[in-house]
């Protein structure tokens, strides 16, 4: 595999689309059936379908719309905004590509438009402006230069990149490090976008972590300019069923709804009934994040202590990332000391070309598995320090 990093450049069509590397790389490691997986980004977490869904089990597979509970309204009411500024989607990916065709407009003289992606970044957020005919112009958030706190975004690199953009796209609790803006980076993100007239796509699947605290700020509230995607993959562990959403302003909203009927048609009605049926007990699986993060993190603080380790945990979520010793590169050490003791988890260079030293780590599993998940992780550190 040359680079695992997802790809900037020109729009790209039929045998120039690139792979997502990340995917390519991290499926088949699944399949290996390791014991001990530290890969998860998403809690994992057991929803009783069959008390959920009592006797519509059996309809799964058939109609959703007669006398059917609306899933719009359902989102709307637990986002606090109105039914018709929600888009639902098959997931946060097809979010993000639904998101910005209902964005972007075509320019005169048909020239790509520029879009800014922030780096590192789950691939498909960089990769889908150029399947829609944009171009793409990185932009870094860093790692504190101090060692620890948010990482930082330098504000004349995005201004440069801004001004060439229509539109930018961010994740703000950011993968592989966990953490979200420094908030005097985000209100200058917000400000500026809205002077230069730039629509922003906020990847919002992990952010739900912190939902109930002060610190929960979803960018559909700052402004006609703001569109925010999430799914209920990663904070409510239900990543197969493939259920995502929209929150925008109305005429963005109506352009969503219109692109995914004629990319996808209708939802699903397993997705829809399945969905619906969790909703209103979603809070739970915020509860047990709390829980594991409780459990998990001295655990995992006092092995990376243990091996002198500099630890920049982040305040909410189920991952974040440290640098291996000797900037040892973590793919090989996936692939080599981790497998040897059955653990995974995710080489930094999935994200980012210069974080190929960083291994993200999750503690999104039950807490006894964890412990001796940590042991094995120590096992494979000690065995390249
Ligand atoms: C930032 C980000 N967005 C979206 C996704 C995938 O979301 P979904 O399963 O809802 O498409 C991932 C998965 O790793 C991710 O890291």
């Amino acid at each position: 595999m040359d680079s695992t990093w997802p790809h900037h450049g020109s729009s790209t069509t039929g045998s120039e689309i690139h792979p997502i590397q990340y995917l390519d790389w991290y499926i088949p490691r699944l399949q290996q059936m390791r014991k001990y997986n530290l890969s998860y980004s998403g809690l994992q977490y057991v929803w009783d379908f069959e008390t959920l869904l009592a006797q519509d089990l059996s309809d799964v597979g058939y109609h959703h719309i007669p006398n059917f509970p609306n899933s719009e309204q359902i989102i709307a009411e637990r986002y606090g905004v109105k039914s018709e500024n929600i888009a639902i989607t098959h997931g946060a990916t097809q979010a993000l590509n639904i998101a910005l065709l209902a964005c972007i407009e075509s320019s005169p003289n048909n020239e790509n438009s520029i879009v800014a992606v922030e780096s590192p970044a789950y691939a498909p957020v960089v990769q889908t402006p150029l399947l829609l005919n944009c171009d793409t112009i990185p932009v870094q958030r860093h790692p504190p230069a101090e060692g620890f706190g948010p990482w930082r975004i330098n504000k004349s690199e995005w201004l440069d990149a801004l001004q060439k953009s229509k539109v930018l796209m961010i994740t703000p609790q950011l993968n592989p490090c966990g953490w979200d803006y420094e908030s005097s980076d985000r209100q200058w993100i917000i400000d500026t976008c809205k002077d230069l007239g730039i629509t922003i796509i906020s990847d919002e699947v992990y952010i739900d972590s912190m939902k109930g605290t002060d610190d929960y700020k979803p960018f559909h509230l700052e402004g006609d300019h703001c569109i925010s995607v999430n799914s209920l993959t990663k904070i409510y562990g239900l990543g197969p069923l493939r259920f995502g959403w929209i929150i925008a302003n109305k005429d963005i909203t109506l352009n969503a709804k219109r692109a995914f009927l004629t990319l996808s048609g209708m939802m699903a009605s397993p997705t829809i009934r399945l969905a619906n049926a969790v909703f209103p007990h979603l809070d739970l699986a915020i509860e047990k994040i709390k829980q594991y993060r409780e459990i998990n993190l001295p655990v995992l603080r006092e092995m990376l202590a243990r091996q002198n380790i500099a630890w920049n945990e982040p305040p909410y979520g189920v991952f974040g990332a440290f640098k291996l010793p000797n900037d040892f590169d973590s793919m090989k050490f996936v692939d080599g000391a981790c497998a040897a003791n059955s653990v995974l988890a995710v080489p930094g260079s999935m994200f980012a070309p210069e974080l190929s030293s960083w291994l993200r780590v999750a503690w999104s599993i039950e807490p006894e598995l964890f412990a001796e998940a940590i042991l094995h992780l120590e096992k494979a550190l000690i065995s390249i320090q």
